[in-house]
């Protein structure tokens, strides 16, 4: 019935157009309704085939989990952060697994920036057995670490007198090679042990965002089967795991209602080895845990977060080393913006003290 009214009125309108006659007022809105039908009929045709495409090339999952091509901010340059980020920081690259490139920001505390000016690598290496506490900065999906609402929480730490590190996993920013779950722990883990071979007795903490979150708990877990213990991890906006997360991603309620959701969507994530298992790893890790959430986040809903503090305090049975810290709605932070919160400086503090020396 649609395809039959589609072809006459197509029919109309090449007359039309060969006759070169101005439409009048019923043709011109006989057209308009031709163009509506064709554009909801594509709508309908790219909604359909988005979930086959899921299946026939699984690459695709892999770039929207990761999203490490959305190179955001553009034209920036991460070799030179004193320019477009604090002026006590160095690039520097690490490699961390034959033929792994990685592009890595340290940050000194902010006490220390006019000492810091035109100082070289060695001088920023040497700071870091300081005694001043550091942050391993392990940020989301999507975009490289000079994104706004990373160098947000890391102006905050830095203020706050620690030293800050944020890399860029493989894939993402000006690192080489392409990303996996195992490839970001292997640089997380790599970035930890360099620094820990730098920082003498001063504490080490993980920060991870997001999907950083399971890179920080992935290493944590990591670690623990090297006989380490991280002295503390702090997750931001954090899921349960990928899977759920992906059912609960503003993305996914477009297709909530599709026939085979789960073997369309969540299915491809575990066959591409997409898992960040938060829940399974905070059911083992035994690091301090603090847990920042907003009430407000749109990509990952409180209830995960509070579903994993529940499980890290059944597994480490003490409310002085499982926190959480939920953020009211109506101050808008949503997944990326508690960095503006000005109590912010005085709940990790309060974390970091608490850190077993
Ligand atoms: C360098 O950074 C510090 C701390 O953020 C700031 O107070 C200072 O004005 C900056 N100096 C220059 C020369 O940009
Ligand atoms: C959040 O803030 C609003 C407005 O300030 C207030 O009415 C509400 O009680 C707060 N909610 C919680 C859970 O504290």
């Amino acid at each position: 019935m649609r395809n039959r009214t589609g072809v006459r009125h197509s029919k109309e309108q090449r007359f039309g157009v060969k006759a070169g006659v101005p439409s009048a007022q019923p043709k011109s809105s006989s057209c308009l309704m031709w163009w509506i039908k064709r554009g909801l009929l594509a709508v309908c045709l790219i909604y359909v085939s988005v979930p086959f495409m899921m299946r026939l090339f699984p690459g695709i999952i892999k770039h929207l989990v990761y999203s490490h091509r959305v190179r955001v901010p553009f034209f920036i340059e991460l070799c030179q952060p004193a320019k477009l980020y604090l002026n006590h920081t160095v690039n520097m690259y690490l490699t961390s697994e034959q033929g792994i490139s990685l592009g890595v920001w340290h940050t000194v505390p902010e006490s220390q920036w006019k000492e810091a000016q035109g100082k070289n690598l060695g001088w920023y290496q040497k700071s870091l057995g300081d005694g001043c506490p550091i942050v391993i900065y392990l940020h989301g999906n999507g975009g490289t670490r000079a994104a706004s609402n990373r160098v947000g929480v890391m102006n905050v730490l830095s203020a706050m007198g620690y030293h800050v590190l944020a890399l860029d996993y493989r894939g993402f920013g000006d690192s080489s090679g392409e990303p996996t779950e195992v490839g970001l722990t292997t640089d997380a883990l790599y970035l930890y042990h360099w620094v820990k071979a730098r920082s003498g007795n001063s504490q080490v903490i993980f920060w991870g965002h997001s999907l950083g979150t399971g890179v920080a708990t992935n290493t944590a877990v990591k670690l623990m089967e090297q006989g380490i213990v991280v002295d503390g991890v702090i997750i931001e906006g954090s899921f349960t795991n990928i899977r759920q997360e992906g059912a609960n991603h503003p993305f996914a309620w477009y297709y909530l209602n599709f026939p085979g959701f789960e073997y369309f969507f969540l299915d491809p994530m575990a066959e591409n080895d997409l898992f960040f298992p938060n829940d399974e790893n905070l059911k083992r890790m035994r690091s301090p845990l603090l847990i920042l959430h907003a009430e407000d986040d749109h990509i990952v809903p409180i209830h995960m977060a509070q579903q994993l503090y529940e499980i890290a305090l059944t597994a480490q049975k003490s409310e002085n080393r499982v926190k959480m810290i939920q953020f009211n709605g109506s101050l808008g932070y949503l997944h990326n913006g508690l960095y503006k919160d000005p109590h912010l400086p005085d709940i990790i503090r309060e974390f970091v003290h608490s850190l077993a020396r």
